[in-house]
């Protein structure tokens, strides 16, 4: 059965069902303030996924500017992927894969050229979903959560 959800730019009256989505799949939780500013700021780049008038999933991602002597011109952009969640009775439908693509068609869109995050070493779905858009890991950073995980950093050239 085909199962037809839209992915779309976040709204407003979105926030209450995001921030509960990510309270309830990750350990890591945000102040209402934080959403609110990264939806002012950063809404370009601000993504739910929808089904039957219901949001299932959402991505948040910012653009950050960096430099390097060795890149020419030495500042670049380059997209954050902050959060991203899909609730656990609507997985493995592609709506993470597809809330991560259109967040990096916009991205790019915005002169993006890489773009890169931060994941759990145990989180296996995540990594592979990762993979699966072509990430690779650039480093680990030990005790980088504050439960004392280690993360990844995975990157991506847009
Ligand atoms: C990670 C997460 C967003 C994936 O969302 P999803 O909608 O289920 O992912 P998709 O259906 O788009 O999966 C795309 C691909 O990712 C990989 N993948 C996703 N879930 C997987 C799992 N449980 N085991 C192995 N691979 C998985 C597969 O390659 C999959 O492709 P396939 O279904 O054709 O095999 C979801 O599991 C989630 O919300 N987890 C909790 C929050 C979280 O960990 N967020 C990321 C923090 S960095």
């Amino acid at each position: 059965m085909e199962v037809l959800y839209v992915i779309r730019r976040a709204k407003l009256e979105d926030m209450e069902k995001v921030m509960e989505i990510n309270k309830k799949e990750l350990p890591e939780n945000y102040s209402s303030d934080f959403f609110y500013e990264m939806l002012n700021t950063y809404g370009d780049f601000f993504f739910v996924a929808e089904l039957k008038g219901d949001i299932v999933g959402y991505v948040m991602s910012r653009i950050e500017t960096s430099f390097s002597f060795s890149s020419s011109p030495p500042f670049f952009l380059r997209g954050h992927v902050v959060s991203l969640a899909v609730s656990s009775g609507f997985r493995r439908m592609g709506i993470g894969f597809s809330l991560m693509r259109t967040s990096h068609e916009e991205m790019k869109k915005h002169g993006v050229k890489e773009v890169y995050l931060e994941v759990r070493v145990d989180n296996d779905p995540a990594i592979s979903l990762y993979k699966k858009l072509g990430y690779s890991i650039v480093r680990k950073i030990p005790y980088y959560y504050a439960d004392g995980t280690d993360a990844y950093m995975m990157s991506l050239k847009l």
